[in-house]
């Protein structure tokens, strides 16, 4: 047994001199890319957000886990017929497992890489069954810094267009201005994200609004390819994964706030599939509302299409907020956004930073090597902008490290 003593020093020594070759290795990556695509006026300026913004601006997410809402059944339906499925009850259970798993992944995420001591986090729910729910997931973190608050959902009664249109609850957050009244401002994120870096980054968003800007979105490149073509806002479209909204100014539109005023904006055409075509549609003709970000702030798979903007703020800054949009975190729609989802979900808060890059910049690479036919295959600097934050994090733990190690 005292054979073994010996190897402990040795591989820590030789674990150290791996690390130390990865960070220099990394460093020169960043020196590569940030020389080839940094442009500062692309980046948003950093205001301050030390301590807790969400204590003063919610983060905002929606819930929703009754058998009356369709749209994740429909999501999940192989049959095209819903009451005929045998296994109906037990694809409700199964979304709701999904979407459980999802918001404690996010939520996990977003304790890992955060600086901010507190988080309020508002719930808007269809019942207060559901909101149990969340409070029952979020026993997992001991000790949490996180701050849930329930709010229903709130929505115009007997809304054709929202009824007839894919998931009510879906639409809820278009309606965040009149749910939450007594509130400024507020960062809506979709429960099917990871935090990449830490989550207060996009309270800066708030802050970088003009005078008139009410909204700040990032762009959905789908809209391009789509037959037949529809009204899309911004450069290419924009998506509503993340919202970063200034409650008061959407409260001063007809109608007393967003989804208000698109419901009073009159007819769309062709009829909108969901939410997110009918907010297109009402910014493409108020663009003075509009903030567009790159997708470092809402990255789904449709940012790697060629047809996407560039992102050089992706390569100086890391992607912030990925977002398994269509379910791709749970389908095979692109391997490296599997790699991030299934590596994160498995990540426990008190996981060292180094072992986590190490493992998923291993799988990441790894993936290189598969056939080139998903979305992000040829987008180059990706595996980068995946880790970059988690980069500067292995890197701090890295610099507190105790002498005897
Ligand atoms: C940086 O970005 C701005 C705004 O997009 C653009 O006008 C400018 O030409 C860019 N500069 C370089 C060096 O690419
Ligand atoms: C769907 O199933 C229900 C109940 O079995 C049936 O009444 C209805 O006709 C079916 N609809 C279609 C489009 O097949
Ligand atoms: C809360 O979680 C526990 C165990 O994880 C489970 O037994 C209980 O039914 C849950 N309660 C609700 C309201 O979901
Ligand atoms: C939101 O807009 C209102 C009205 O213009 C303004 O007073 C408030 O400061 C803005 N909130 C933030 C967080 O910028
Ligand atoms: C990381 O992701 C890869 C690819 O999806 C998977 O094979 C591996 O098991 C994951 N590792 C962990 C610890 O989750
Ligand atoms: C990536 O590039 C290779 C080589 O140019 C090409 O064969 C492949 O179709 C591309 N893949 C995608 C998804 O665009």
């Amino acid at each position: 047994m005292s054979r073994r003593v010996p190897a402990a020093p040795f591989l820590s020594g030789i674990a150290f001199m791996w690390f130390l070759f990865m960070f220099l290795s990394k460093n020169h990556n960043f020196d590569k890319h940030s020389m080839k695509t940094l442009n500062r006026s692309e980046v948003i300026p950093q205001p301050l957000t030390e301590g807790s913004p969400s204590l003063v601006s919610p983060m905002v997410i929606v819930v929703c886990d009754s058998v009356g809402d369709k749209g994740d059944i429909r999501l999940l339906s192989i049959s095209k017929n819903e009451t005929d499925d045998p296994d109906f009850v037990k694809r409700v259970q199964e979304s709701w497992s999904r979407q459980a798993e999802q918001l404690t992944t996010m939520l996990k995420t977003l304790l890992y890489f955060t600086k901010s001591p507190l988080w309020r986090i508002i719930v808007m729910t269809d019942t207060r069954d559901t909101f149990n729910k969340v409070l029952n997931l979020t026993t997992v973190f001991p000790g949490s810094r996180l701050l849930l608050q329930h709010r229903p959902i709130w929505l115009p009664r007997d809304e054709p267009v929202i009824k007839g249109h894919w998931r009510p609850c879906a639409w809820a957050k278009q309606f965040m201005a009149e749910a939450l009244p007594d509130q400024d401002s507020a960062v809506y994120v979709d429960t099917d994200v990871l935090f990449l870096g830490p989550a207060e980054e996009l309270w800066w968003l708030l802050h970088s609004m003009g005078p008139r800007q009410a909204l700040a979105l990032a762009p959905e490149p789908q809209y391009l390819l789509d037959t037949p073509k529809r009204p899309f806002a911004g450069s290419v479209g924009l998506n509503t994964g993340v919202m970063v909204a200034n409650l008061t100014r959407l409260r001063q539109l007809p109608g007393g706030g967003l989804g208000s005023a698109i419901l009073n904006s009159g007819a769309i055409t062709p009829p909108p599939r969901h939410d997110q075509d009918a907010l297109n549609h009402y910014l493409l003709h108020r663009p003075h509302l509009l903030l567009e970000v790159t997708s470092r702030w809402n990255f789904s798979p449709t940012c790697c299409f060629l047809e996407a903007p560039p992102c050089a703020d992706c390569l100086s800054a890391g992607i912030l907020v990925l977002h398994g949009a269509g379910t791709s975190f749970f389908r095979f729609i692109d391997r490296k956004f599997l790699v991030m989802y299934t590596n994160l979900s498995r990540l426990r808060l008190g996981d060292d930073p180094r072992l986590l890059l190490t493992k998923v910049e291993g799988h990441l690479s790894l993936a290189d090597y598969w056939a080139h036919i998903f979305p992000c295959s040829n987008h180059s600097g990706l595996n980068h902008a995946l880790t970059l934050r988690l980069a500067d994090a292995a890197m701090a733990t890295t610099l507190k490290l105790p002498p005897s190690a």
